[in-house]
């Protein structure tokens, strides 16, 4: 089988992070966002993966010929020469997805984040006999997503709106769908969109099937969402491998730690934290809800909560980071800093507290 993962877009949402890489390439619970992806479509057995991406495509390449050759899969890229949107991409890659086997093909969105319970797709897919598969899941808000209303026992959706401005209903489109073939025979060459130009038909020909995605989902594109799907994904993990998870007097709650990363005497780690390779805290270090990108340095008694500290940054002693405070790569604190929310870009240094929400440039 072969999937395609529809990689453009620039990010800006969770920016200053993807200034310093795509978005698919910013770390989530200690890998890159689309190695979750890469990994479970290779564990039910997809050979073949493309990228489909409009912008940076030799750092993504790069990138990932190394785990090519570590999971044992094809990558490679189709690259647009103007945005495609959401469904102009699928054309563009035509003749990568079609093998003349006639199975179908895994389409994901590259910022979502679950337990991908594919292997459950394919067998949901080859049930109902319909044109296409997607995922669904509930949320508070609506509004936001694609919005699917279904047959709840056969799975047929009935209707599918791209975040509509009026209550439709509270299921929502996850970016997980499996296509058949034909579906390719719907989608033009250009511009256009998966949810408001091809969706809309299949489902008005009835061959439009939903399934309710079991477990936890999140669209990570975003600074709070992103904090919110760590701390699902390692409530998760603690169900299914909870010896990936750190124990021990240091820690509260769900916590992973590289095990490469250094703790020092008496820090108070977790819930829901996330610490990459090569980090370094200091002692009497007070960490929560917070993710700390590969390499970074978090000297004494800082305390850092709501937050995201991009790659080999530093921050001094004393500091106090809270409120979605997001640290870009190489970002340098000093000592008894306070930041309310600040938004650093990379490469800075900073000595003076950021007292409220604000980008600092
Ligand atoms: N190659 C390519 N080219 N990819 C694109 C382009 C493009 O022009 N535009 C967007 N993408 C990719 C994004 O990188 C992302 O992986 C995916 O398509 C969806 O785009 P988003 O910009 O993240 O859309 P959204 O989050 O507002 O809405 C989508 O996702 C929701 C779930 O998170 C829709 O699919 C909704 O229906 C869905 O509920
Ligand atoms: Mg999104």
């Amino acid at each position: 089988m072969k999937a395609l993962i529809l990689v453009g877009g620039f990010g800006t949402r969770l920016r200053p992070l993807t200034l310093s890489v795509p978005k698919p390439l910013v770390d989530f619970a200690n890998k890159p966002m689309i190695l979750h992806q890469i990994e479970a479509l290779k564990a039910i057995g997809v050979t073949e993966v493309v990228l489909a991406i409009n912008y940076q495509p030799e750092v993504m390449l790069n990138f990932l010929k190394e785990f090519e050759k570590k999971l044992g899969i094809k990558i490679t890229c189709s690259q647009e020469t103007e945005p495609l949107g959401t469904a102009g991409p699928i054309a563009l890659a035509r003749d990568k997805l079609i093998d003349g086997s006639g199975e179908p093909f895994f389409v994901l969105n590259s910022d979502v984040i679950s337990e991908y319970p594919l292997k459950e797709m394919v067998n949901f897919h080859k049930g109902h006999g319909g044109e296409a598969s997607i995922m669904v899941t509930k949320v508070d808000e609506p509004s936001k997503y694609g919005v699917v209303v279904m047959e709840e026992t056969t799975g047929k959706v009935e209707k599918f709106v791209e975040k509509p401005q009026i209550f439709v209903g509270n299921k929502i489109n996850a970016g997980i769908y499996l296509l058949n073939p034909s579906v390719l025979n719907r989608i033009e060459l250009r511009p256009t969109s998966i949810e408001k130009e091809v969706f809309p038909k299949i489902a008005a020909e009835n061959k439009l099937y939903a399934m309710v995605l079991p477990g936890f989902w999140m669209d990570i594109g975003q600074p709070k969402d992103y904090i919110t799907g760590l701390r699902m994904y390692l409530e998760s993990l603690r169900k299914k491998s909870s010896a990936k998870l750190s124990t021990g007097s240091h820690f509260v709650g769900n916590v992973l730690v590289d095990e490469s990363a250094v703790i020092g005497d008496g820090c108070l780690i977790g819930p829901d934290v996330a610490i990459g390779p090569g980090c370094i805290i200091e002692s009497g270090v007070r960490l929560s809800r917070c993710t700390i990108m590969r390499g970074v340095r978090i000297k004494k008694h800082t305390c850092v909560s709501n937050s995201i500290i991009g790659w080999h940054s530093t921050v001094g002693k004393w500091a106090r980071l809270e409120n979605m405070t997001i640290l870009g790569e190489d970002v340098h604190l000093g000592d008894e800093v306070y930041s309310n929310g600040g938004v650093v870009l990379p490469h800075k240094e900073i000595k003076s507290s950021i007292l409220k929400p604000e980008i600092v440039m």
